[in-house]
Order: structure tokens, then sequence, then C-alpha cells
């Protein structure tokens, strides 16, 4: 997608379609009414727009303007989720018009303009017949000032990472996404390693050869690290890459397993976050550790009651192979707080479907005991507007974890969900690190389209990461 800015009046541009977010008040629609020699606002009062957040009206132009069509689109009392959520309205809009010339002239900054605009054209058709294939955009020009190079950077790893989590698990399995990974590579300071499966059970990832073995698609652990000159700071990122989720032989029905090719979001998330920090240059050293498996049924598959000894001295006994996620994570966990000089591990997992009962779709639930790391954090998702809320890592619930055979279960009890997973995981991150889990499981993939996304993976988190990320250096 090319973008450009223009100092145009927005009556002026030459496009297929020209979007105008309108507030209330309607005070966006002087100039064009003008043009419009007074119908526009006549137009708007026929058909009973008001410009309240969510509403549009499209209109043909008949010439008066620049643009063929003209959407108007409501955004309320101009408050910052309402114009967010306004301007993937018009990116969704654009797709569904196939419009492929776009302007826009709203009340934000270009960057959230950029970033909205291509989160909100984004599908994900790979496999729809070629008839109900709807171009893209190919062109993007803002009425305003110019977006900064990094929201185009921060956008390409958002989609990017949506494409890995929409595609069917018999394309993307551990391997397919480790080759994504390995990708990666080609960015200046970035190298890749992979841990095969033989390696894993060598080094004693016993979470991912358990969980691992019920597949005919060997798990890996992906390792990639980013090393610019003169970084100012060190992180490790952390994600669950199951890349299809059965529930192993407790088993899910059939409805919950339907979109359970997103349990590798967190992984996409954390290549995306690395990919875009590496695209930017940013002066911050990055390792990066997918635990990448399919959890299955099988003649090998683990089995209840079975006990892990985890490299930190852990032994962990299984109550639920559902609870698979966090298995796999604390190998990796394990090895992210092994980095020297690292300052934050952060993970992110679609761990949780209490997570997605506590905060739905619009949020990721951020679990840390670190309150400047949360402070930061929710600093970076309030400037990309992605949802992010702070739950309990309350201590004393890791009593319900407690084993009876081992030290701890894989799972709690009904109560607390992903409060009890979130501890779960902090049995692997070694004392005194500055740790956080976001919990994406509401928020990387929504079933059903929205205001900002189509259906489907999100990319929620590649943004505020790295925005956080460069809040660092
Ligand atoms: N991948 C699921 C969590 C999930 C649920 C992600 C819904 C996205 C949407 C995870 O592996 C899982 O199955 N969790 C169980 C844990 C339970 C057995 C303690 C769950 O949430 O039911
Ligand atoms: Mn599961
Ligand atoms: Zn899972």
């Amino acid at each position: 997608m090319n973008v450009q800015a223009t100092t145009q009046a927005p009556a002026d541009l030459p496009c297929d379609l020209l979007a105008v977010g309108v507030g209330s008040d309607l005070a966006e629609l002087t100039d064009l009414d003008a043009r419009f020699g007074g119908k526009l606002l006549e137009a708007c009062s026929d058909r009973n727009f008001k410009g309240a957040a969510g509403s549009t009206l499209a209109l043909p132009s008949f010439g008066n303007i620049g643009a063929k069509t003209l959407l108007l689109v409501g955004v309320g009392d101009r408050s910052r989720r309402a114009v967010r959520n306004g301007i993937g309205k018009v990116g969704r809009e654009a797709r569904a018009l196939s419009v492929t010339n776009l302007g826009v002239s709203f009340p934000a900054t270009a960057d959230a303009i950029v970033e909205g605009i291509s989160a909100g054209n984004y599908v994900y058709d790979e496999y729809k017949p070629e008839r109900d294939r709807a171009p893209g955009l190919s062109s993007l020009v803002i009425c305003g000032s110019a977006p900064s190079a990094a929201a185009s950077v921060r956008a390409g790893a958002q989609s990017w990472a949506r494409d890995l989590v929409n595609q069917p698990p018999a394309d993307l399995y551990p391997e397919t996404l480790a080759d994504a990974a390995r990708e990666l590579a080609s960015i200046d300071g970035v190298e890749c390693e992979v841990w095969d499966f033989e390696r894993c059970r060598d080094e004693g990832c016993v979470g991912i050869i358990a969980v691992g073995r019920g597949s005919s698609k060997p798990g890996c652990m992906i390792r990639l690290s980013y090393r610019p000159p003169n970084a100012k700071a060190h992180v490790a990122l952390v994600g669950k890459g199951v890349t299809f989720d059965a529930g192993g032989y407790s088993i899910k029905p059939t409805g919950g397993m339907q979109t359970m090719r997103c349990d590798m979001a967190g992984a996409a998330t954390m290549l995306g976050v690395h990919k875009a920090v590496a695209e930017l240059g940013l002066p911050v050293n990055v390792d990066t550790f997918v635990g990448a498996v399919e959890n299955l049924v099988d003649g090998d598959a683990y089995k209840l009651s079975d006990i892990l000894r985890y490299r930190n001295g852990v032994t962990v006994e299984i109550h639920n192979t559902d609870a698979e996620g966090r298995l796999v994570l604390a190998d990796c966990l394990i090895e992210a707080c092994k980095v020297e000089g690292v300052q934050h591990v952060v993970d992110a997992a679609t761990l949780t479907g209490a997570c997605v009962v506590a905060v739905g779709g619009d949020f990721t639930g951020l679990f840390t005991d670190d309150d400047a790391l949360a402070a930061d954090l929710g600093a970076a998702s309030e400037a990309c507007d992605e949802g992010l809320w702070r739950l309990p890592l309350h201590a004393p619930y890791k009593e319900m974890l407690k084993g009876e055979w081992s030290q701890i279960k894989n799972v709690g009890g009904r109560a607390a969900g992903a409060t009890t997973a979130a501890l779960f995981l902090q049995h692997f991150v070694t004392e005194g690190t500055s740790w956080a889990h976001l919990d994406v499981a509401g928020s990387a993939f929504h079933d059903k389209a929205g205001k900002r996304y189509a259906a489907g993976a999100t990319g929620e988190m590649v943004r505020s990461l790295t925005t956080w990320i460069a809040s660092l250096a």
C-alpha cells in the first residue's frame, strides 16, 4: 500500500473513495457542503446521518468533489476510541466496496490512520474463489501531516502475524511456523535457531516433548535473536505456538475446537514484534522463544496423571491435557530467563477460556508483579489503542495448584482460571526477573467480524509491544 499525505482540501482529492470522519456537530462537513451547493447537509438530514459513532453514509459525488464516492463515518464525540473504530470501519468498507484508491480526512494522527486503515482493510481470502476476492488498497492519501515510516512497519508486522494465525493447520504446523521465523533472519541483526524435537528432548524441554508427542508433526523450539549496534536495553519475548489445540485426551468438543488454529497467536504476536523491532532498527536487544507443537490424540500422546520433571526442578502432574499451553511456555520461560543481560521477559499466549470470559475480545489480560512494567505496557497499549487490562497475579491462589504426587498440577480449579494459569507460569520465571504474561485468548482471534477487524486473527498487541520496546531505547 502506497501511503501519502496531502495539503489539498479533502474536497479536491482525486480518489475513488473519500472517507471523512464526522463528529456529532457535523463540523467536518461545512466546506464539503459548500461544494455540494448545500445538498450534502440536506442529504445527511434526509438519511438521518447525525455523525453518531459507528454510523456511516455513502453518497455518490456526482462530480462535485474530486472523489467518486464520499463516505461519511460518524465519530460521535471524537473520542479516541470512536475515531479509531471509525478509521477501522473505513478500512473494512474500502475492502467491501473493492476500493483500491482511498482518500482519508479524519481527526486523528496520520500514524493512527495508517495503522487503523491497514488493520481494517485486512482480510484472509487465500482460499476464497477468485470471484470473491476483493482487492485491497493500493493507494492511501491522508489529508494532513505525513505519517511516520514506523507506522507502516508496525501495520505490516500486524498483518504478517494475522496471516500466520489465519492459515489452516494443514499449512501451518510447527515446522512451517519455524520456516516463517527463519525468514526473519534476512533482516539485519536477526538470527534464528530452531531446536528440533530431538534437540528439545536432549535439552530437557519436557513440556514441548509431552505435548508434541501426540502429533506426527514434530514440535520444536524456535529461538530468534536481534542484536543491533548500541543496544540500550534487552528484552526476551515468549510465545505460545500450539499450531492446533484439539485438547489431547481431555479432548475439546467440536465447537470449542473449530477455531483452535488460533492457538499459536501468541507466537505470531511475538514473531511479529521481533520482525517490527528489527525492521525499525530499534537499539534494543531482543530474544524470542516459541514453543511450537500440536496438541492431538495419539497412541503415544501424553496422559492424565503423567508427571513432568522440568529442568528447574519443578514437577508437574497432568490433570488436564487441554491445559497444554502453560506446559510448553514453561520450557520457553526457563530459556528466556537464562539469557544474559535480559531486563524484562514478556510472554503472550492464547492461554485460557477464563480470560475470554473475564474480559472478552476487546482486551488482552495482563498479569505481572512489576508495577512499573505494567504501567509502561499500559501506556504503550493506550498509545496504540489496543485494549489491555490488568488482572490479579494473586499469589495465595498458588494453593490451588498444589499437586498430590508432584509439586504442582497443570490446572487449578474453576475459580480464577486465568490467574492460576499465570501463577503456573510464574513457577518457571527466575525469581527477581521482571516478567509479564499477556493472555490474548480473547483479543487475538475474533469469531465474527467487528468494528476494526474482519473475522479471524487480529494481530492485537503487535503494535503495542513494538511501541513498548521502542520506549526502552
Ligand atoms: N487454547 C486454549 C485456551 C483458549 C480458549 C484460547 C478459547 C482461545 C479461545 C487452552 O489451551 C485451553 O484449552 N485452556 C483450558 C484450560 C483449562 C483446561 C484449565 C480452558 O481454558 O478451558
Ligand atoms: Mn488447550
Ligand atoms: Zn491451547
